[in-house]
């Protein structure tokens, strides 16, 4: 027996297996009290097993609780149903939350951007539950139940109490989805109302609330979404901040939690040593914090801010991938980041 927490590592497709392998050589290096499995999921699975969501996998994450994943390619408009939908939903990992914050040496056009994306993962149009009704008309359902939207809701405001957050606005169409948009507002109202008055709750029309989210980031707190929005406000998140190299993000449910950033695989640019490992570096520090939350080990929380330290150090260094508009490859960012861990 040890005392190292076992995590599942998924390299994934494209840029997932160099993001991956920069991560965990800082975080090995960095002497976090972990130790990795390795299982596949997507095209990597495909290759090996014929399945893209091996079955191996799925009772790994239920076995170890936590996992550590690269991206996972889903064909376009054919092929099987992407991957990281089913390992949500196989999983119930029902809230995924994606900090977007401003980074020193990381120039944008807003300084100070602070905002946390809460996005249901597992319902809603994201589903993929489509049909052909007849031949030349096609239709999409979109799905929202009282436990999912509750289950969410309720997420998001304990997340807002523990971190000490003011305010949850939430984004929808209800004019338009009077229904299962309505369901997910007013779901979030009256638990607000009920168990939550002291946090701030507002809510904005989605087309509205992106216009004032590009005006003026700083203005909100909690975004609180549905799937489909709380994809597409993510990217557009990231393009605040610095773009998908420097967005983390976590699948969280009631047993079980992935770690992984925003973005994708990223075919145009994989296999070259260009991708920013940043974003899952930021997502394995989330990891180290939340393992810090179950177990109450400090070790975790020790690590997390060394890595994080070295991470802007680097940055305020001018240490860059390309897409920061610096010239190092992802291996070389990584070397940039462990010569920094002490400091
Ligand atoms: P994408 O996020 O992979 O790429 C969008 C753009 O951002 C590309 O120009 C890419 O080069 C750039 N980019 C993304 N990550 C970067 C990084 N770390 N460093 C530097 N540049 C980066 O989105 P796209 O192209 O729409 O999707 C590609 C594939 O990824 C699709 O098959 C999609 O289904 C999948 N995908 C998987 C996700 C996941 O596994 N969680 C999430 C989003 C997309």
């Amino acid at each position: 027996m040890n005392n190292l927490q076992t995590v599942v590592l998924i390299p994934g497709d494209g840029i997932g297996p160099e993001v991956t392998d920069a991560v965990k050589r800082i975080l090995d290096k960095a002497q976090a009290p972990l130790q990795w499995v390795e299982h596949q999921a997507g095209l990597a699975a495909l290759e090996q097993s014929k399945e893209v969501l091996p079955a191996q996998t799925i009772a790994s994450i239920e076995h170890h609780g936590i996992a550590l994943k690269g991206p996972c390619t889903t064909p376009v408009a054919k092929g099987f149903r992407s991957v990281n939908v089913q390992l949500r939903k196989r999983l119930n990992l029902y809230a995924a939350v994606r900090p977007v914050r401003s980074l020193p040496g990381v120039p944008t056009r807003y300084e100070n951007v602070d905002l946390i994306i809460v996005r249901e993962n597992t319902e809603g149009l994201y589903s993929g539950v489509e049909n052909e009704i007849t031949p030349g008309v096609v239709m999409s359902m979109k799905v929202a139940t009282d436990k999912g939207c509750q289950r969410i809701a309720q997420w998001a405001f304990r997340y807002a109490t523990r971190r000490k957050r003011q305010r949850i606005t939430v984004f929808h169409k209800a004019n338009i989805m009077k229904i299962t948009d309505g369901l997910f507002l007013d779901t979030a109202r009256m638990i607000h109302e009920d168990e939550y008055p002291n946090i701030q709750h507002d809510d904005s029309i989605i087309d509205a609330g992106c216009m004032k989210l590009v005006q003026d980031p700083t203005q909100f707190d909690i975004l609180l979404l549905e799937n489909l929005y709380g994809d597409v406000v993510s990217d557009l998140c990231a393009g605040l901040v610095g773009g998908l190299g420097v967005v983390p993000g976590a699948n969280i449910g009631d047993d079980y939690a992935v770690f992984e950033a925003v973005h994708g695989s990223a075919p145009d640019i994989a296999g070259k040593n260009i991708a920013n490992p940043l974003a899952l570096l930021m997502s394995s520090v989330m990891m180290l914090n939340h393992l810090t939350e179950k177990t109450k080990k400090n070790e975790f929380k020790l690590v997390a801010n060394k890595i994080k330290n070295a991470y802007n150090l680097a940055l305020v260094d001018g240490c860059k991938t390309g897409d920061l508009g610096g010239d190092l490859g992802t291996s070389q960012f990584a070397d940039a980041v462990i010569e920094r861990l002490n400091g």
